[in-house]
Order: C-alpha cells, then structure tokens, then sequence
C-alpha cells in the first residue's frame, strides 16, 4: 500500500477571528486533499491552531481572561469555520494539547542532549507582533522599525540558542537537489539567494518565564518556555506521531502563505534534520489577498467576511472565487464587483444555465429517461479530464478549473449550435435530439467528478437531479459514457440563483 498523502496548512494564531486569508490556505489545501482522494490516494490533512506565544498572551490579557480560556473560547469559533468551508480536515491540532507539548518536548529534550543547543546572553530588538527578534539590519533608513512590527521593544536576557549553521550548505545543497521542495520557483530562488547571501544566525528558541509564561516549558530548565515558533512548526510532526500507525511522516505538502517561507524552508527543514526525520516533499507557497487594492486590516475596516460572503452568495460560490481569481503563489485582489461578477457568468451563465437547461429539456422532451449513448463531446470530455488529472497532481488548481470551463463553455455551445428546442419540434430529428441530448446529460455528469474537489455541494447537486446514487469522488469516473440508456433522472433546480444586482 502506498503511503498517505499528508497535507498540512500553516495553523493560524488564535488572537482574532478567521478571515479570508486563513479561508483561502484552508481551502487550497482542502481541494488538494480532495483531489488527491478522488485520484485514488489515501490522504490524511491536518489544520488547526498555533496557541502560544506572546501574541496570543497579549490578546488575552487584553480581554481580562487567562490565556487557556480566551483560546478555548476562540477556538470553538476556529473549528466551526474548519465546518463552514467543509473542510475534510482528519484531525485539527491545538498546540496546547498535551499529545503536541509533550512531543515538544521529547523533541527539546532530545536535541539538547545531542548537543544541538547552547545558552548565551543576547541584548537586541523584539517584535511582539510578529514574534521575532529583530537586528540592526531590519531598521529603516531613519534608524525605525517598519510599522508592521508594530511595538519594537530592547531586550537583555539568557536565552537558548539552536545551531543553525552548521546545517547552511547542507540546506542548499538540498533545496538545489529537489526543484520541487519549494514551489512555486520564484520562492525557491529567493531562499536561495538569502541562504547562499547570508550567514544563518543561531535560532533562539526560548523565552524567559519571567517575561512570557505562555509556552511550553523547557524540560531541562524550567525557567524557559520554549520559542511559539519552535513549538509550532513541530505540529506536523507531533500529530503525524500521534497517528503512528498511518506512517504519515514525511509530509506531502505544507500549504503556507508567502511571510512565512524563512521558518517552513530554513528552520524547519534544518530542525528535522536534527531530529533525523526526513524533510516534507513540498512547501506551497500562497501570495496574500488585498481588497480593493489596499490591505487587509481591521484597524481600518477593509475585510472581507468570509462567513458573511459564504451566507450570501453559498459557500462553493466563495470556495470558486478563491481559486479562479488567484493561483498559487501571487498576490491577489478581491473585490465585490470581480466575485459578482465570476458568480453570474460563471456559475450562474456558465455551469448552472447548462445543467439546467440540459437536464430540463431531457425532462421536457424525453420524460428525462436517457436516450441512447453518443459520443460527439466525449473527446472534449475526455481533454477536461486529462488535464485536470495532470494538474491535480501538480496542485495546479486555477489551472484546473480552466481546463474544466473548457468543457462547460464548449457545451454550452454546443446546445447554441444543435438548437435542441428547434429539434424539438421535428419529429423527423427525434434521434438528433437524442444525441444531442446524451452528450449534455453525460457532460454533466462528467463535470460533476471533475468539480467534486472544488465545488463538493454543487457536485454532490448535480448527480442527485442526475438520479445517480452515490457520490462524484472518484476521477477514474470522468471517463465517457457513465450514464446508461433507459436510466431515469432526478428533478432539474437552478445551482446558483440569480441575484438581484444591488440597488444603486
Ligand atoms: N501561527 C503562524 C503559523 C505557524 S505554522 C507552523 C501564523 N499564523 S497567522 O494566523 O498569522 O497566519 C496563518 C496563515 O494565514 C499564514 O500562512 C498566512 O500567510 C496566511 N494569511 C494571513 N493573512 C493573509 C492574507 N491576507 N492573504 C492570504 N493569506 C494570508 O503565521
């Protein structure tokens, strides 16, 4: 038996509630994983969230409460959206669940030993915000830090230190051996260029109690909490060991977004070496979302709420936008009038119409029993499914739904150019109509496996007012002439309602 495919997303700080960002990686590693399980794969996909640390510390103290229970509070709200965008998730780690802190600190326990850390004293510049320590080359030309450090605070202390180093060459030599460890490329270069471009400073992975007790003990100096970075990378290792019998490790994929590259492709990587396990076969690398142009942030109110998007307009219809607008890897823009726009020509004009106008004229014309097999789009068909095969497994994902509207669109004119309703009326076309009539209820079909992964409910739709039991989730599925002559198909209803455009 093959081994399982792994897949992970970055797990997000619990300080605030989830917005389209997280949504998005969410839902990339999700069509990931469903892809590869409709390719036939066993696959295990992990999410979850990254609790300690001085962020979250902060933000529960602002709030008046200990840090444990603001995070339980928040992470039930964490969970619920893992529900709200269907993930497939296997399992959703909490780093502060004793099966994480006591891998961590197995992990400590053993590096130390193998000689891996030394204490030394440090005086230097810390971000809270973004939970790192900074140095005299992160300052402006005005000799401040970027805003988005947000407070940068001078600090003299004792700390635990990992050699990194000494792993230097041997990272490149691997990012070098293995194209694929980074995607997309130009992420891969840019490691490279700062790895070959910089000596790698020794990783400072603790915090003194005194300062911040949110974090998991040291277990060989309790007067330390380990670093929320050291303790969080290890998630993909601590639940992949909590499941040892499904053999999970090494990873597939880390989906992560592009500000967190350094820890995933030098840290990580370096701390598993000294750990002896083997590395993850792939890091994917997401670009950010902006809206209207500008950035994300709540301080000014430009955000998209995805919880709000997905009550209105469904949630395949935000599970769509995402991935057609943007691929993998640069940076995207959301706007309303873009996603209103997507929904009405290509879900509801594109998909919907075609289906439904399909399935209601098999209903109108022929009490919607399935004429006799014809074979006219079954190479078109055929093409969609090809590539999108190819590109499941190269997580090309935008790619793949243009590959798949390649067979919505070349449907869609199909019924332009064989004028059904006009056949309709000649009873000297019936067996015209009948062709025309299976290569639409059978594109259908086939466009509901190849959708599975991205638009689970709407496919799920379409092969129950097809009549068919079971589900689409299997892509050796796609393959022409599934549906049977004689077989009886359901009640035809619209997938994506037309909406009203707003008042103005
Ligand atoms: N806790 C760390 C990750 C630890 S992984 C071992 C963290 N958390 S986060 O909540 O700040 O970010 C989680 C993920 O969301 C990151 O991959 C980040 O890139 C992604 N995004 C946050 N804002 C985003 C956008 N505006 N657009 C796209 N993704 C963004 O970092």
């Amino acid at each position: 038996m093959s081994k399982r495919f792994y897949i992970t997303t970055a797990i997000d700080y619990v300080n605030g509630q989830p917005h389209l960002g997280h949504a998005y990686e969410k839902i990339i590693a999700d069509v990931i994983a469903r892809a590869r399980r409709s390719l036939g794969q066993e696959v295990f996909f992990l999410t979850g969230l990254d609790e300690h640390g001085q962020k979250v510390q902060q933000a529960a103290q602002a709030e008046k409460k200990n840090p444990q229970e603001y995070c339980d509070a928040l992470a039930a709200d964490w969970q619920a959206f893992a529900k709200k965008l269907e993930l497939t998730n296997d399992d959703f780690v909490r780093t502060t669940q004793p099966r994480h802190k006591e891998f961590v600190q197995a992990t400590l326990a053993k590096l130390h030993a193998a000689g891996q850390f030394y204490k030394a004293g440090y005086t230097g510049f810390y971000s809270a915000k973004e939970e790192t320590f900074l140095t005299e080359k992160d300052r402006l030309p005005d000799g401040t830090f970027d805003a988005s450090y947000g407070e940068v605070v001078e600090l003299k202390e004792d700390n635990y230190y990992f050699k990194l180093g000494a792993h230097q060459q041997w990272l490149i030599d691997t990012i070098e051996a293995n194209p694929d460890f980074i995607a997309p490329s130009y992420r891969r270069n840019e490691v490279l260029g700062f790895l070959k471009n910089n000596k790698l400073e020794d990783l400072c992975i603790s915090r003194p109690a005194a300062r911040l007790n949110w974090g998991i003990p040291l277990p060989f100096d309790p007067e330390f909490v380990t670093y929320v970075w050291f303790d969080a990378l290890v998630n993909y290792a601590s639940i992949a060991d909590a499941h040892a019998a499904l053999g999970l490790w090494p990873a597939d994929i880390h989906v992560i977004g592009k500000d967190i590259v350094k820890f995933h492709a030098v840290y990580w990587p370096i701390m598993l070496k000294a750990m002896g396990l083997p590395l993850p076969k792939q890091i994917l690398v997401h670009g950010w979302w902006q809206k209207d142009g500008a950035k994300i942030s709540k301080s000014t109110g430009n955000v998209v709420d995805p919880i709000a998007v997905i009550n209105e307009w469904g949630l395949d219809a935000f599970r769509f936008y995402v991935l057609r607008e943007l691929d993998i890897g640069p940076d995207g823009n959301w706007t309303d009038t873009g996603f209103r726009s997507r929904y009405q020509a290509e879900l509801a004009n594109g998909l919907g119409n075609l289906v439904n106008r399909s399935l209601s004229m098999l209903k109108r014309y022929r009490n919607g029993v399935v004429p006799a097999r014809s074979n006219e789009l079954a190479a078109d068909a055929a093409k969609a499914a090809d590539e999108t095969r190819a590109l499941f497994k190269q997580s090309q994902l935008q790619a793949a739904l243009q590959s798949i509207w390649g067979l919505v669109n070349r449907a869609n004119k199909y019924v332009d150019e064989t004028a059904p309703f006009k056949l309709a009326k000649d009873p000297a076309q019936a067996q015209r109509l009948d062709e025309v009539l299976y290569n639409l209820a059978e594109s259908c079909r086939v466009l509901a496996v190849l959708l599975n992964p991205f638009l689970p409910g709407t496919a799920a739709k379409i092969y129950a007012q097809l009549g068919l039991a079971g589900a689409p989730d299997k892509l050796a599925d796609a393959t022409w002439g599934g549906l049977q002559p004689g077989h009886q198909t359901g009640e035809p209803a619209p997938l994506f309602p037309r909406k009203d455009e707003p008042k103005p």
